[in-house]
């Protein structure tokens, strides 16, 4: 699905944007702090309903618009063609009065202009973005990861994003009863509902993450040993929580052990296990759990603790890998989602990178523009025209931005 036309209203710098877009290729110039990250990050917050960014959600509404009476922004897409032609729009409204921490935002999805869920937004527009700090994906923490994981496979199925809300109710429901009969005491039979819950919904989320990943670590091996000419194995490989190989109550150095080993060895985590099996399983570990669990508290098992980990040649990027390896993993990563959201929904994602060019050698320039190439459409920004050759650039709409205003450059 392409977009042909954004608009966006007091969201960031851009107090006012009508941009019509082409197919194929975008190319954005700017000088720093002048809107490029805003513009990607308003494309992405329109297809998965989240910013890219860790910021408050009321950052995203323009700071003069914030002083004035009915603070909001607005941003709104039209994709695809004549009978799949659809009109995305989203609202964020400052709420007059806040919870403890100020105002809160609320947001609102329309859908040819039909109220609808914010769930309903993900999966009408899909895209792949690349941003230079995306190296986090690598070297950050692991909620980082599972964001990452989230994000892209919200996009890709509905019945993971249903899931993933469903099972985020579940586990807070879940923490607040745990926190009782911890505090309180009572039954703790009343926990049986909500394991069930947990189970189900979790392993849903399990089994596709631990597919998405076996296949993300086929394709971005090959598109790593790309990018470093053959010299060196990446592997990715997925830690899901509970562990299957695991006994019930592992220490966590055990734990830690049999994942290094495994990952190592290349083993997928979940051999060829169905969702049933797993969803079994994790009630298992549940009830093994249940007394710990209790006198922590809250939940200490299940998919919101799971991570992923990038190898080379047997060692951790993460603890162990140059900026340079782990630069080149998370690109190797987001080419490979491209891939991977290309097989698996039949369509080629938006693909938007974001200033990404001056960091890369020679070769892996190389490797991006030819994933431009392929794409059906891609928006890219870019401090230095240099960047991209001439040849890049003669097929490419390219436009300036100054101050959150968007100029024809003259170039294309
Ligand atoms: N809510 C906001 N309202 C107005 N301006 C904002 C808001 N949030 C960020 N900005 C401005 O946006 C600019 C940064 O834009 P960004 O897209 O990150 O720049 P770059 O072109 O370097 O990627 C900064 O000048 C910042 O002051
Ligand atoms: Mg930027």
């Amino acid at each position: 699905m392409r977009l042909n036309h954004l608009s966006l209203t007091n969201f960031r710098n851009y107090v006012r944007l009508e941009l019509s877009l082409p197919d194929r290729l975008t190319v954005i110039q700017g000088a720093n702090g002048q809107g490029k990250t805003n513009l990607l990050e308003a494309i992405h917050l329109l297809a998965t309903g989240r910013s890219p960014r860790a910021t408050a959600e009321r950052e995203l509404i323009n700071w003069l618009a914030l002083e004035g009476p009915l603070p909001y922004a607005r941003l709104a897409g039209d994709i695809g063609e004549g009978r799949t032609a659809e009109k995305l729009e989203l609202v964020l409204e400052l709420a007059a009065n806040g919870g403890a921490n100020g105002p809160t935002v609320r947001k609102q999805v329309r859908i040819n202009g039909a109220p609808r869920r914010g769930i309903d937004l993900v999966g009408h527009l899909r895209v792949v973005l690349f941003l230079p700090e995306d190296i986090s994906l690598v070297a950050g923490a692991p909620a980082e990861r599972r964001r990452y994981l989230d994000i892209a496979l919200c996009q890709i199925s509905t019945t993971y994003c249903r899931a993933l809300s469903e099972y985020n109710r579940a586990l807070a429901q879940r923490n607040a009863l745990l926190r009782r009969l911890r505090d309180e005491g009572g039954d703790p039979g009343q926990l049986n509902f909500w394991d069930a819950q947990l189970a189900e919904h979790g392993s849903t989320l399990l089994h596709r993450r631990n597919m998405a990943v076996h296949a993300l670590d086929r394709i971005a091996a090959e598109r790593h040993r790309g990018l470093t000419a053959g010299a060196e194995r990446l592997h990715l490989g997925y830690l899901p929580n509970p562990d299957p190989a695991a006994q019930a109550l592992p220490s966590p150095r055990q734990v830690d052990a049999a994942r290094r080993s495994r990952l190592a060895e290349g083993r997928p985590t979940y051999q060829a296990a169905t969702r049933e099996s797993i969803q079994e399983g994790f009630l298992n570990q549940l009830r093994a759990l249940r007394a710990r669990e209790i006198a922590a508290g809250t939940c200490l098992l299940g998919p919101h603790r799971d991570d992923m980990a990038f190898t080379v040649d047997g060692y951790d990027l993460r603890a162990f890998g140059s900026r340079g390896q782990q630069r080149t993993a998370a690109l190797a990563l987001k080419l490979a989602e491209l891939d991977l959201m290309r097989e698996e929904t039949g369509e080629s994602p938006l693909l938007l990178l974001d200033d990404v060019m001056s960091e890369l050698d020679a070769v892996r320039r190389r490797t991006v523009l030819d994933a431009l190439a392929a794409a059906d459409q891609a928006i890219v920004t870019t401090t230095d025209w240099s960047d991209f050759g001439e040849a890049v650039l003669a097929q490419a709409r390219t436009l300036r931005v100054e101050h959150g205003s968007l100029k024809e450059d003259g170039r294309g």
